[in-house]
């Protein structure tokens, strides 16, 4: 059964992906709470290490997720959303790379509280899209 093998990777790299989703904007928070020089080019290091290991997990996601839409025929309203979801996700993942620049050029503008609400973002994308591949409504 082949359709099960792509279902379970898709499923694993989407896990891993959203590892890097939940944690990076997490260091942003202790970015922009921190002065010292020492402290932020550690956080620079993890930033930019995290967001290069978590962009070719999002594409493994993305690719296995194309090849069971393509490959097995899913169609429905649920996944139209869903893949509206994901361009937002696809966004917010970009986003964070150039937040990386920002933090490396010590250009950050905004406050910790700023990436507390911005560190929700995939927690409520997570939660629509599980709850649309599950229930299709
Ligand atoms: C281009 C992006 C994506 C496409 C085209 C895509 C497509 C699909 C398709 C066709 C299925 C099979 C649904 C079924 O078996 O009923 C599926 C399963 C699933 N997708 Fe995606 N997906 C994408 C990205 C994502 C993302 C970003 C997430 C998480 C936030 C996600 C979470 C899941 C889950 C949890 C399942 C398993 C559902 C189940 O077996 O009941 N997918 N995906």
């Amino acid at each position: 059964m082949l359709i099960l093998w792509i279902k379970a990777l898709h499923i694993i790299f989407v896990i891993s992906w959203f590892g890097g989703l939940f944690y990076l904007p997490r260091l942003f928070v202790n970015h922009a709470m921190i002065s010292d020089s020492a402290t932020s080019e550690r956080l620079k290091l993890m930033e930019r290490k995290l967001y290069r290991f978590m962009t070719p997990l999002g594409v493994l996601a993305l690719a296995f997720g194309i090849w069971l839409w393509l490959g097995f025929g899913y169609s429905g309203t649920w996944l139209n959303i869903k893949l509206a979801l994901v361009a937002v996700l696809a966004a917010y993942h970009l986003y964070c790379g150039h937040l990386v620049k920002v933090f490396a050029a010590d250009a950050n503008q905004y406050g910790h509280v700023f990436y507390r609400w911005f560190n929700e973002v995939p927690v409520l994308v997570l939660f629509a899209i599980v709850f649309l591949v599950v229930l299709k409504p």
